[in-house]
């Protein structure tokens, strides 16, 4: 049985213990950068956590103004390294208590003195440091990030967003009277110029630091979204049948008919670049097939292989392995079938897929219950234990737009009924129609 921490099936990470240690000026993405590794990480069932020094500070100083940030203010100075150190002081418990893998500590670390002292106390506990620096001097774009996130941040709650902003911009002008970019050869870093434009890599060590790496260079933050879509009823879904690789049912053809229209309401102008992406089953390929954009098959993106019980009903293989279903019902995400998949290993084959999305833009999958799961769990940071059972109904489009710190959704429904595929834990449900959809139905909410 794989663990969820230390040596995990398919991410090969032994007993690396690393702290990522966070640099850079204020308002440079360290924070959303923090957040998105451990999203990853925590997908790839690798224990990860982030520790932000500002909320450790936010406890003893929760509005300082700029002047709180600047060297010469000998008591700012003196909190400021109480919050680093009390910051530190739960990171190593954290690793040693809950054995943790992968700690991210989130704060500016700016001069060399910090960073000597962080590399120090944390090697003495055989734990790896790996630097990740994020540069930038693109000023318009530091003040998109001071008004998209700052202005709104316990910092400054309750002020005006332009006074905030301005005080914003004074505490960078204290942090820049000190800055020190990392030039330490013998430390491991990777320093983000410009949002990845320029890249530079020293002395990785391990597998895991080079996946760390290999996200890193493929993160962006121009805007766009994502769209997901289940293929149309199939008619092994008419029949309550898993796995298999029917074609869509006339009521699925209908879906695939109106799919068009529901992408453009749903925000894809025809104009767009987007590029829709299906497995190689007939039921997704014959899904978008009136889609008028590109489109690229991905075995990767297959449904979940169900081995021996490719073809069964829910209610067959309750009958033929009862022993299985039960066990599948009692953790879904780690059970293999017979000859087949497991949620885990399904996450493992995700990967590249993961990979590509992070780098592309506007992106369309028309793929299946079990992929969407996954796929829709690393995006809204679902943990293992919901994410198999997540309803995911037909004949709608889900469409998840990245923002700074979260994810919003929006769902649209097409007015096309379609079967229920969906059977709670425990249940010897029988397949069934699902509740009859109101017109275009819309939903929207925000994963923070
Ligand atoms: P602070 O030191 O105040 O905590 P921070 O560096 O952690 O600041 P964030 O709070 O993460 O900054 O800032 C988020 C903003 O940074 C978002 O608007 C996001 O689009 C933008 N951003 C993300 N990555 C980068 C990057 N590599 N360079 C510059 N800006 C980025
Ligand atoms: O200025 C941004 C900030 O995140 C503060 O909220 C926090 O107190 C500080 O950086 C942490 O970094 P440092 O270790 O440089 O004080």
């Amino acid at each position: 049985m794989p663990r969820t921490n230390g040596s995990v099936v398919g991410t090969q990470v032994e007993d690396t213990r690393i702290c990522v240690v966070m640099v850079g000026l204020p308002a440079r993405g360290k924070s959303l950068i923090a957040g998105k590794i451990v999203r990853y990480l925590r997908w790839l069932s690798v224990d990860a956590r982030s520790f932000n020094v500002g909320t450790y500070r936010r406890q003893d100083t929760p509005q300082p103004t700029a002047d709180f940030f600047d060297t010469s203010n000998k008591e700012g100075e003196r909190m400021r390294r109480a919050a680093a150190e009390a910051a530190v002081k739960d990171m190593l418990k954290w690793f040693s208590q809950e054995k943790g893998t992968v700690a991210i500590l989130d704060a500016t670390n700016s001069t060399r003195a910090r960073r000597r002292w962080i590399a120090e106390t944390v090697s003495a506990h055989k734990i790896e440091v790996m630097f990740v620096e994020s540069k930038c001097d693109d000023e318009d774009l530091i003040m998109g990030n001071i008004m998209e996130v700052k202005t709104t941040s316990p910092d400054y709650r309750g002020q005006d967003p332009e006074v905030a902003a301005r005080d914003f911009r004074d505490r960078i002008r204290n942090y820049e009277k000190v800055y020190e970019t990392i030039t330490e050869t013998d430390y491991t870093y990777v320093k983000l110029i410009n949002v990845g434009t320029q890249v530079v890599i020293n002395c990785i060590q391990d597998y895991l630091q080079s996946r760390i790496v290999y996200f890193l260079m493929n993160l962006h933050i121009k805007p766009r979204s994502i769209w997901l879509s289940r293929h149309g009823e199939s008619m092994f879904n008419l029949e309550g049948k898993i796995g298999g690789d029917a074609d869509l049912s006339p009521r699925g053809m209908r879906y695939a008919e109106v799919l068009p229209e529901l992408c453009r309401q749903s925000g894809i102008l025809p104009e767009q670049g987007i590029t829709v992406w299906t497995s190689t089953l007939k039921r997704t390929i014959q899904t978008s097939q009136h889609l008028p954009y590109n489109k690229l098959q991905w075995k990767a993106l297959d449904e979940l292989d169900s081995g021996t019980c490719d073809g069964l009903t829910y209610e067959d293989i309750e009958e033929q392995f009862p022993e299985d279903f039960r066990a599948r019902d009692d953790d879904k995400y780690n059970y293999r079938y017979r000859g087949g998949e497991s949620y885990r290993d399904l996450v493992i084959r995700l990967e590249p897929i993961i990979m590509e999305m992070e780098r592309q833009e506007n992106v369309m999958v028309v793929t299946h219950q079990a992929v969407i799961r996954c796929i829709y769990a690393y995006f809204m940071n679902v943990p293992q234990d919901r994410s198999p059972w997540m309803e995911i109904p037909l004949h709608t489009v889900i469409k998840l737009t990245p923002k700074a710190y979260g994810t919003k959704e929006e769902r649209f429904k097409a007015n096309i009924p379609a079967v229920s595929t969906f059977r709670p834990k425990y249940s010897s449900a029988k397949h069934q129609e699902a509740d009859s959809p109101d017109v275009n139905e819309l939903s929207v909410k925000m994963n923070v």
